[in-house]
């Protein structure tokens, strides 16, 4: 996690800075800092809490004079969120500032080294180590400085490095976290992602593992490991500064909530041609496809719960049975994967930790990986043997919509191409599944405009202490990610049960007025749901069922029904999660929490 800046040109660079720094706040906001080269000597400012208290205590980056310099937005790891914890670190002789995204995993062999040579340490961060590492390895060349001393490193790093000696150079190091070099005219940029680089330029070289970069206002390096130099492509950004802003709403969530018929809309457009679903990216024979003998679901978080949803439409369109595991859990067990295995793998970010080590496993042990992916160039995607892009665009608020919803589009349109190739699939229920999804954009244009009634409904929720969320098969997986929604943003407690699971389990908690939210998607299920809403009815609960728009038997069971228009079962969970999402926005709204933000979370989380 933790958001990196750099910048070195003509232009005052703190304001810059902190604008880079905003847009990648969703990476942590635990505290931030920035380090300039000033006249003669580097000026580092830095303060626990959020960019904008740095921006105020530096007049929005006016205080603060020179045009090279670093800055850094934190999820702490090593060390409380302290000023003195904050990024940049500075070396004891004041010549040398580091920003650091990652854990260096032998910080305490290298401090202890360290202070035995008589060097001082003011934080408790693994990071303060290569700051001092630095003057330790200082040979007068800054590039074999960097070079020795990101020698001594081990675990996962992305640097920023100034040095006072070369007042217009920036050195910028990749290593298992990610790093982009952004091209300007007379100005050169780098950055945790695209986003904090597309206000300055469309152009970006994406830097491997292992390879370094020199940025000076004229010209970017790229060296590889060995410090040869090299070549690298330059790409075009696709993403806009538009997109990566709120556009007049009060919180990103709620305008990604909307973006998510358009999101849904360029996820399936370029993929269904001719009324056929054309895969390019994994257009796998029958052959090829018939070599899988099950199919294994790898993600963490609400990626995760999107596999789970999405197991139903894989297994009852390819008949290939489909586990789900949390990537958290499968790197450390000993799966019984191998090269009969597809992995599917997805994350909205394509830099999430767990998902990467489970991957990385799973594909030592021959199996072939598909990811499903939002970040261009990343190291998920990178490391697939086949990647579908979501095309969600940038995603801010840390809690995750059009991530989720494009996730669970291209896993629909993925189930359908393989059941359709392995010919599982016949005719007449591909054209009637054809249909439904190509209708998506649509419907959850619909589900969101038939429920501006969720504020109302919301202010009679938010006092709650505990909320339930229940349902069957894919409602279940929908109850799931509401819960989750909800906890991360409200942090009022929300528990999924599957329906019929709840009376075995803890369904003494339900007393008079507990909340219980039921979701009724599932046509073939619902009569056996309600009898769950009965049941928990007759212990007090108070219940808001999600159900098809029509449906009569649930407003006599329910205190508040909420509706979305109907839809194969198989895709409702795309339609069931907009309420969900509503929901847990406009309780997180009533209770004044910080909602694109979340206490104690990060949008992307790049440690173990
Ligand atoms: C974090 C985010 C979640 C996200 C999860 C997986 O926990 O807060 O919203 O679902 O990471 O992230 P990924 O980028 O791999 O989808």
């Amino acid at each position: 996690m933790c958001g990196i800046v750099g910048f070195t040109g003509a232009r005052e660079t703190a304001p810059l800075l902190l604008e880079g720094l905003k847009r990648l706040e969703y990476r942590g906001y635990d505290s931030a800092g920035i380090a300039v080269m000033g006249e003669d000597a580097i000026r580092v400012e830095k303060i626990s809490g959020k960019v904008q208290k740095l921006c105020d205590k530096t007049e929005n980056g006016a205080a603060v004079h020179g045009r090279t310099g670093i800055g850094h937005t934190r999820w702490a790891t090593h060390g409380a969120p302290t000023d003195l914890n904050a990024h940049p670190h500075l070396s004891n002789d004041g010549r040398f500032a580091v920003v650091h995204n990652g854990i260096i995993e032998n910080f305490a062999v290298l401090r202890e080294a360290l202070i035995q040579k008589g060097y001082t340490f003011e934080s408790e961060t693994d990071t303060e180590v290569i700051v001092h590492l630095l003057e330790d390895c200082d040979c007068g060349d800054l590039k074999s400085t960097v070079m020795r001393t990101v020698a001594q490193l081990e675990g996962s790093y992305a640097l920023g490095v100034l040095c006072s000696d070369h007042p217009n150079t920036l050195f910028a190091v990749k290593e298992a976290s990610p790093l982009i070099l952004g091209v300007g005219i007379g100005e050169n940029y780098f950055a945790s992602d695209v986003t904090a680089l597309v206000s300055y330029t469309k152009n970006a070289i994406y830097l491997d593992d292992g390879e370094f970069a020199e940025l000076t206002p004229e010209e970017i390096t790229v060296y590889d490991s060995t410090g040869r130099k090299m070549e690298k492509p330059v790409s075009r950004i696709t993403w806009t500064v538009e997109a990566a802003e709120k556009g007049g709403y009060d919180h990103f969530m709620l305008k990604e909530i909307m973006e998510q018929p358009a999101a849904v809309r360029a996820a399936i457009a370029p993929r269904v041609r001719d009324g056929e679903i054309r895969l390019d990216e994994f257009d796998l024979s029958a052959e090829e496809l018939g070599q899988f003998n099950k199919i294994v679901i790898t993600a963490c978080g609400s990626a995760y719960y999107a596999g789970c949803a999405a197991k139903y439409a894989l297994e009852s369109l390819c008949r290939i049975p489909v586990e789900v595991v949390l990537a958290s859990e499968l790197r450390y067990g000993d799966p019984l994967i191998d090269e009969h295995t597809l992995l599917i793998v997805i994350s909205q970010s394509g830099e999430t930790a767990d998902t990467i080590a489970a991957m990385k496993e799973c594909r030592a042990r021959g199996a072939k990986a598909l990811a499903i992916v939002n970040v261009v160039e990343s190291t998920i995607a990178k490391l697939a043997d086949w990647t579908l892009y979501t095309w969600a665009g940038p995603e801010i608020a840390v809690a995750t919509t059009k991530g989720y919803t494009t996730q669970l589009t291209v896993l629909f349109l993925t189930a359908m191409f393989i059941g359709r190739r392995l010919g599982r699939l016949g005719d007449e229920r591909y054209a009637v599944l054809l249909y439904d999804l190509l209708r998506l954009p649509k419907l959850i244009q619909n589900a969101i405009d038939l429920n501006h009634g969720i504020p109302a409904i919301a202010r009679k929720y938010h006092k709650s202490p505990s909320l339930f969320f229940i349902g069957r098969n894919t409602d279940w997986a929908v109850a799931l990610e509401g819960a989750r929604k909800m906890k991360e943003i409200s942090y009022i407690h929300a528990e999924s049960y599957a329906a019929g699971e709840l009376k075995h389990g803890t369904i003494a908690l339900i007393e008079e007025g507990t909340p219980v939210i039921a979701v009724c998607c599932n046509e073939q299920l619902l009569d056996k749901t309600i009898s769950n809403i009965v049941e928990v009815k007759a212990r007090g609960a108070r219940v808001l069922a999600v159900a098809f728009r029509g449906e009569r038997k649930i407003v006599a069971e329910a205190n508040d029904v909420i509706y979305i228009p109907p839809v194969n079962t198989l895709f409702s969970p795309a339609l069931a999660v907009i309420p969900m999402q509503l929901l847990a926005y406009y309780v997180a709204k009533e209770n004044g929490c910080d909602i694109d933000k979340p206490k104690n979370l990060a949008k992307s989380v790049t440690v173990e």
